[in-house]
């Protein structure tokens, strides 16, 4: 017997300004077309990542992942969700998979394709996106799930991704004949990714930049063998050559960086814009030292796929993601809230960089959400 559906939900910005929002109700979804996958969004993890889609809406197609009316964008998180009705032959109900979802009860899907370990939204108005994030995984298909870890899984699975690419890509070319790692952004998720990465593969320092409010978290991680405030960057040693992995986006930061190290800096990546108020939209061209560039982790993913074979590449970032997740757990605090106002408060406060960076927020548009454990 289907469970009985309950009313829709979605949450939605205003596209020319993220601070206004509305969340929009709506009856239970109907009947299904054929070939269609409803599923019911569980749970989802929101990180100042997800701002980024908004600031990257119109620009990288953020936005037409899961459109609304005009003007306003609905803002993709990763989350589980289980498979409610279905009327595509390769997809049953009960099916709990990991992937992209809005922020919203519902997601209707069109899968162009399903097997055990994926199915793929092939929906028209996800053409030319990124397929990486058209994939649902179920969880009895991953081997990298676990349900005692859903929260880190949601919350960090694909920044750690990015970070392993990243640190990987580094290594590849020798760190650019770098002794140093400084990364902005120092007391995100991401960055501490990166930083366990290049402790753990111990070629380089890794040096965190951070604000006044995030030192003594990010000092305390243990990660880092050297953490500063943004305006510390002159006290670094400028002889020393190093690379710079910038989570934070910050004009000033960046500048400050390229006219302290000048030739010593070997190679400027750009990886996230946390401080998206201060972006830097002219891209750096005039700065000192090397262009900034921006890091395209699905190139990465391809050579190593070529290099180790899917299995390798698969074994390779899921041991390293474990090791990363269970040394998590010594520092990551998951805040679970359910409903609307609990969501309207975590996404202003993601928004205006207020939360606490050892805060993983974990959220629902259900009274009840079902999986993982506590
Ligand atoms: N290109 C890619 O493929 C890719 C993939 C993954 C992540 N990223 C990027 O990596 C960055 C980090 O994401 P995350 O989810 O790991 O972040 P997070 O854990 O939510 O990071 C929170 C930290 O970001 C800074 N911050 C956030 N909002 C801010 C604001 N409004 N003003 C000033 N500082 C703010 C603060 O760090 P500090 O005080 O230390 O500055 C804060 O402690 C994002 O920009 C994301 O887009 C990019």
């Amino acid at each position: 017997m289907p469970e009985t559906l309950g009313e829709s939900l979605n949450f939605e910005v205003r596209k020319t300004d993220w601070k206004q929002t509305r969340f929009v109700g709506g009856p239970a979804p109907g009947d299904l077309e054929p070939g269609r996958v409803l599923f019911r969004v569980d749970r989802f993890a929101l990180t100042a990542n997800n701002i980024t889609y908004a600031l990257a809406g119109d620009g990288l197609g953020y936005w037409r992942f899961f459109p609304a009316e005009e003007g306003w964008g609905r803002i993709p998180v990763m989350g589980f969700a289980d498979v409610v009705r279905s009327t595509h032959p390769g997809v049953a109900e009960g099916t709990r998979c990991f992937g992209f979802f809005p922020m919203a009860r519902y997601l209707v899907i069109e899968p162009s394709r399903a097997t055990a370990e994926q199915i793929v939204d092939g929906a028209p108005h996800r053409a030319g996106l990124a397929p990486v994030y058209g994939q649902y995984t179920p969880v009895l298909g991953d081997p990298l799930y676990s349900a005692a870890h859903e929260d880190a899984h949601m919350l960090m699975r694909g920044l750690f991704l990015t970070s392993f690419l990243v640190e990987d890509f580094l290594c590849e070319r020798e760190l650019f004949g770098a002794r140093a790692v400084l990364i902005s952004s120092a007391s995100s998720k991401t960055s501490i990714a990166l930083a366990f990465q290049v402790s753990r593969s111990g070629r380089a320092k890794a040096v965190g930049l951070t604000s006044r409010r995030n030192l003594d978290f990010v000092k305390g991680l243990g990660c880092y063998d050297q953490v500063l405030t943004y305006d510390e960057v002159k006290s670094l040693p400028a002889d020393v050559p190093a690379v710079f992995v910038d989570m934070a986006g910050n004009a000033g930061v960046q500048r400050a960086i390229h006219e302290h190290y000048r030739d010593q800096l070997k190679h400027s990546c750009g990886v996230g814009a946390t401080h998206w108020s201060a972006a830097n939209l002219a891209g750096g061209a005039d700065l000192p030292g090397p262009k900034p560039e921006f890091f395209f982790a699905p190139a990465q993913i391809q050579k190593r796929l070529k290099d180790w074979g899917p299995d390798g590449f698969q074994q390779r970032v899921g041991d390293a993601w474990r090791a990363f997740r269970d040394a998590s757990a010594a520092w990551l605090h998951v805040v679970r809230e359910s409903g609307r106002d609990a969501l309207e408060r975590v996404y202003q406060e993601t928004l205006a960089g207020r939360t606490r960076p050892q805060d993983g927020h974990v959220l629902s548009l259900w009274d009840a959400p079902r999986g993982g454990k506590r």
